[in-house]
Order: C-alpha cells, then structure tokens, then sequence
C-alpha cells in the first residue's frame, strides 16, 4: 500500500477562523486522515498557518502593531480551536519557521538555477510617494469593475469574489496613505508558467504524466477539473513570484534587497516543511512522502484555492523535479451562513471559537458540529448553514437514532444478562448482510471524498440496529419465554453493530466514538483497528465476545427540544436572537437610506398628472445657468421646449436621443428666460445621481405612462 500525503490549506495567522473553514478544509481531511489511520494506513496530514503576506501587514499597520504580534496571537488561537475540535493534524507548522525560509529559499533558487523557469520583467507598479513604498495589491484599493463594489482590493473583490489586478480597479487609491497611487518602475521575478501549459493539460484532463497513467481524473470532483480546464483551455501567463515588501521570506538573490517571496509561492512550499519538521520530530524521511512514486499526495481546500493548488504548485513541483504531484484535490465550495456570505465586519456568522465558547454548556458540542458540518458539507455546491437544520441533525438522527440505539442496547444488556455480552451461535455473515453492505457503501464513500453520504450511512446504520431491535423486540418475548435463545441472539448481534458504530463512528465524531468504547469496557481505538474490525465483520466473526461485560449506559447527545430542560434550545435561541437584531439593524439602516413616503394621496389625484413619452431631440446649455439644460422634446402629437436642471451630470451631446418620461400638463414656468412647458421625470439616488426614467427604446412617444 502507498503512503499518503494529505495536506489542508494553511490558514492565514491573520484571523479567526470561521464554520465555513472547517467544513471546508478541515473536517473532511479529518475524517479521510482519521479512517486511514483505522485502517492501518501509513499516512501524514500537514497543516500550519501561513503568516506572510500584505493582508497581515495591512492589519499590522492598522492597528498599530507588528506582524508578529498578530500572527503569534491566531497562530496559536487557530491551532488550539483546531484541537478542541479533534482536527488531528499530524503536525501545525508556521511558514514564519527557519526551516520554512529555507526551504522556500532553497525551491526558489533552484528554479532560479535552472535558467529557464523563471524571468525577469520590469513594469510600472503602483507606488506611494508619501510612504516610500510599492504598494502590494492588497494594499490597493478601488472600485471592482464587474460589481461597482467600492471597497475591493487589487487582487480580488471580497464583494463578488473575483480575482483583479490593481490596474483594473476604477479610482485606485493606497490603503497606506488614503492617497492616489503614482506608477512606478520595478522588476520582479517570474514564473513561466506558460511552459507547463501542455503537460499539466494533459495531466488534469486525462490524469497522464510524463506518458504514464497517474491517476483518474473521473475521481476528481467536477467543479475542480472544470475550473482547472478554464484556465487551460486559455492561455497560462508567467506569474510574478516576488513582491516589494517588507514582511516575507527574502528573495535570495544579489540585488533583491526590499523584496519578498510573493505569499503563495511560499505558501503550498509550507506543507513541505511542514513534513520535514514531523519527520525530523518522529524519526521519519520526509522524502518517502513527497518523492518516487510509493506515495499519494492528496490536498484538501476550499474552491477559492483550486488554481493555486491544481495548477501553479504542480508546475512549481515539477519543475523542481523528482516531487509526487497530487492524486486529487478535493476541494470543497463554499459553506453560507443562515442565507448569506459569512462576514467578520457584518458579524455574520460564527467563529470556530466563538462556538466552544457559546456552546460551553452543550453537551458534546464538538461532535454536535461536526457532524451537523458533515452531513451539510458543501462538496459539490454551495451549503447554507441553519441553526434550524442543525437541532435537526441532532436531535433527529444523533440524539433519536444513534444514540437512542445504543443506549436501548445497552440498558437492555444490562436488564437481559447483567451487562455481559450473551453467549449464541447465530450465522453472524447471515445476519450481517446488509450491515456489511452499508459498511462497505460507507468506507468507499470515505475513499471518493463523499463524507456528507458517508455520515447518512452511518446512520442507516443504526437506523438498521433500531430497526432489527424493534422487530424482535425482546421485550415481548421475554415476557412469554424469559430463557429463550432468541433473546440472546438479538442481544449478541445488536451488541455486534454497537461494537461497529464505536469504530465506523471514529472519523465522523471522535468524542462520541471514544465514550462509545468506554460504555463497551473496549480499549481506545488503534491505528489499524478499523481494519480488523472490517475484515472480522466481512468474515463473519464477532466483534465483541461473549462474556464481555459492558460499563452502566450513560447519555451519549441530550436532546436540544426537550420539554423538561429547555437550558439547550435556549443556547441555539440566543444565536438565532443576534442574528435576528443583526437583520434589523440593517433593515434600519435600509431604510434611512430612503426618503420617508409622502402623505397618501387619492386615485383620483393620481390621474391629474398627464404623463407621457417622449424622446429628447436637441439639447443646449443655457447662459449663466450651470445647472440647467434647454431641451426640445419630441412628444409625438408636439415637440416641447423643457428646461430641465440636470446639466452637472449630462453634456448636451450626450442627452439626444435619449428615451424619457414627461409631466405635460403641469403650468408652464420661465426659468432664465426661457419657458419650459413640463418636466421630465428623473430618478434621484441619495447621493444626488440621477437617472432618467423612460420607456425602453423604440418604445415610441406620446403614449400615456400610467
Ligand atoms: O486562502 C488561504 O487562506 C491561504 N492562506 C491558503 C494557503 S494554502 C497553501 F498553499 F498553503
Ligand atoms: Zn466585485
């Protein structure tokens, strides 16, 4: 069997981290991580925070701190929320770390090396004359072209999410000074990534490399290959590599002084060191992971990330030489929040934290999220995350089905057979059946990164232990025939699919899994006992004997809607509260963005006004009046001459031919001079812009608007 590499995207140290991240990059790569461990698998999962970049200066400089103070406080926060949550990395790197600077220095003056991968170009940048500066793209911003967004920076719109270039925002300006940014020369390094177009095409569309079969591209999710193809199927451009900044890895050069490594080329360079660091710390060879072909590279993501990790770091590994390119990226898409975009600066959404904090008293609370994240991961789609649906993931299928069987088991063990595991010599493969099947479905939906179905398998399950508990029900047939062997058959093998859930369990909700065990009297779960367990259950064996005496049933979930204690839908309440003031408040302010409405008026009142349409056929400025325009309006039936005050905002030329609405029995009114015989109707935002509001063209004029 190959070793496997997983990695998951490193967070940026610049931030908490939000339900979305775990259900994107995390979790999944927990419960893929955690059954190949259970099935002996010789697998390292790296992970680490990645602590360079603009946007952590920008906040530096924002709050008046070093970067370091600000990437020493979330690395830690980040790593100790990711624990709580059982998210078992094998080791959390920092690329702040030597050994990340060297690595990155060394991978890039290889390539350097190699004559041909890199090359130089010098372009006008912008700068900031009054902070001496180049200016990063982040620090950059302006008006994204595609939403009107005035706040988007110069390398993507958090509003639409597009990728941009500084150069493409309307109205630029330095986020350093406020002011507009000049251009200026410089030169960067590099990447020439249009020399790896036609392998990595051949390799993301037919999983071919260097002439062999790597792998299926039929395993990699849709949305990935296609996104992978776009950009393919166009044409790849070398990409900068370096940037002017004063935060980063130095670019090991003669004569690069004041410039850095740009953030994602060191980045994805950050699960190697990663590797080395665990190997150093456990005695192992970081290159049988990352070298030959004994090893799968798997790297878990969220979409936003796919380019990077699909294209350029594959590029960056095999130009380096001798590196395994990945055999999937499952990336996940994007998890929404209660109907909208998570949002720190809106306060939409909750953090990793947040949640242990708020959910201090619930029990279980970090298994309750993963598996409500589980069961509603956006892997092939957008997720919207509800409160209402995770009391329903609860209470419905943890607390109702799985662990209401294992405790029905339980307590009946204990009322049967003083809590020992009764002695039968029922068929087990026979009765297993179908529990094989489902087991089987399960772990092949781990395999192919389908953990959302894997979870409901899972509970189909313990859906099938309820089932089979309830058809025998041994509680009637104890009361006829106290000693009967049907008993202690329905017993052993419910006992059997117990013992089963407490391991198949283990990846989805580790914490439950653990107190499983414990109410079994069995031993924590080993890396490769998941696979005895299967290979057991496949034969036909017993998974717990008889004889075995179990521990007294303890409450595994406490229902969230429980009538006797409301402490838990009282906790899920107060989310719902904050995000329901949140709502109001932006109703509010809405609201004060408009004009209140005028008193009401009559039907009647309404038809008094004569409006038509029309088309404005010669305009001119009008002398000593800089506001107002003279217009001659052609209304079909007559031409009008309209004086209009809109000439801040339109230039003669630009108004003719333009299609308009027109009040045209209100009393004629001179104005300079002139007698303007009606008004043209305009919307007026509150910003003062104005638009006009007419019929679409071709429309014609002279027809009553009503
Ligand atoms: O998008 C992000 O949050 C990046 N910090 C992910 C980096 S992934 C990798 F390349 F390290
Ligand atoms: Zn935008």
């Amino acid at each position: 069997m190959k070793k496997k590499l997983v990695t998951s995207a490193l967070p940026y140290a610049n931030g908490a981290l939000h339900l979305g991240h775990l259900a994107g990059a995390y979790l999944p790569a927990d419960i893929y991580v955690r059954y190949l461990r259970g099935r002996g698998r010789d697998v390292v999962w790296v992970c680490g925070s990645d602590e360079h970049g603009a946007a952590i200066t920008i906040r530096a400089k924002k709050e008046g701190i070093s970067p370091r103070d600000i990437i020493d406080k979330y690395h830690e926060l980040n790593k100790g929320t990711f624990e709580k949550f059982g998210i078992s990395f094998d080791y959390y790197h920092r690329t702040s770390e030597k050994l990340h600077h060297e690595t990155a220095q060394e991978f890039f003056t290889k390539l350097y090396e190699q004559g041909d991968q890199f090359e130089e170009q010098t372009s006008k940048q912008y700068y900031d004359a009054e902070f001496n500066q180049f200016l990063a793209d982040r620090y950059i911003k302006g008006t994204c072209p595609d939403c009107n967004y005035t706040e988007a920076y110069g390398d993507q719109c958090e509003s639409c999410g597009n990728t941009r270039s500084p150069e493409e925002l309307i109205n630029p300006v330095s986020t350093l000074s406020g002011n507009k940014p000049e251009l200026k020369e410089t030169t960067h390094w590099f990447f020439k990534l249009d020399k790896h177009q036609e392998w990595l095409k051949q390799w993301v569309e037919l999983g071919m490399l260097d002439g062999k079969k790597h792998h299926s591209p039929r395993t990699w999710k849709n949305h990935v290959t296609g996104q992978c193809m776009s950009w393919l199927n166009d044409e790849l451009l070398p990409r900068a590599i370096t940037r002017d900044l004063d935060w980063g890895i130095p670019v090991p050069l003669e004569g690069a002084e004041g410039k850095v490594l740009y953030v994602w080329f060191d980045a994805p360079i950050g699960y190697i060191s990663a590797t080395k660091q665990w190997a150093l710390d456990n005695g192992k060879n970081w290159e049988d992971y990352w070298k030959g072909d004994d090893t799968e590279l798997v790297h878990f993501i969220g979409k936003d990330n796919i380019v990077f990790h699909c294209i350029i770091f594959p590029a960056m590994l095999k130009a380096y030489g001798d590196y395994a390119l990945p055999v999937n990226v499952p990336a996940n898409q994007f998890l929404n929040f209660e109907g909208d975009k998570f949002s720190k600066s809106r306060g939409w959404g909750i953090e990793q934290h947040e949640y242990l904090e708020e959910f201090a008293d619930f029990p279980n609370k970090e298994d309750a999220l993963r598996y409500a994240l589980t069961r509603n991961m956006p892997e092939n789609k957008d997720a919207d995350f509800k409160w209402d649906e995770f009391v329903e993931f609860h209470d419905k299928e943890l607390v109702g089905n799985l662990g209401n069987y294992i405790n029905r088991v339980l307590v009946l063990t204990h009322k049967y057979f003083e809590g020992k595991v009764p002695a039968s010599d029922t068929n087990l493969s026979e009765k297993y059946a179908e529990v094989l099947e489902l087991t089987n479905a399960l772990a092949a939906d781990i395999e192919s990164f389908n953990f959302k179905q894997a979870a409901s398998r899972l509970m189909e399950i313990s859906s099938w232990g309820n089932t089979y508990l309830q058809d025998v029900s041994p509680w009637k047939i104890y009361k006829a025939e106290p000693d009967s062997p049907l008993i202690a058959e329905c017993m052993y093998i419910s006992l059997q699919v117990v013992t089963l859930l407490s391991a198949l369990t283990e990846p989805f909700i580790p914490f439950t899994s653990k107190k499983i065990r414990r109410l079994l009297n069995l031993s924590e779960l080993q890396n490769g006992d998941l696979d005895t367990i299967l290979s057991d259950l496949t034969a036909g064996k017993a998974l717990i004997a008889s004889e075995h005496a179990v521990a007294q049933p303890e409450l595994l979930f406490a229902q969230i809607n429980d009538r006797k204690d409301d402490s838990r839908k009282l906790i899920i309440e107060r989310q719902k509260a904050k995000l329901a003031a949140l709502l109001a408040l932006k109703a509010e302010e809405e609201a004060a963005k408009h004009d209140p409405v005028k008193p009401e008026i009559t039907f009647d009142d309404f038809t008094k006004l004569d409006i038509r349409t029309g088309k404005i056929i010669a305009a001119e400025p009008i002398k000593k009046a800089d506001k107002l325009l003279k217009l001659t309006v052609d209304l079909g039936f007559e031409r009008r001459t309209i004086v209009s005050g809109i000439a801040l905002q339109f230039k003669p030329e630009d108004v003719i031919g333009q299609e308009v609405s027109v009040l045209v029995n209100l009393a004629p009114r001179k104005m300079r001079g002139v007698v303007s015989e009606g008004m043209i109707l305009m919307g007026e935002d509150k910003k003062g812009n104005l638009a006009f509001v007419g019929a679409p063209e071709g429309f014609g004029n002279g027809f009553g608007v009503k």
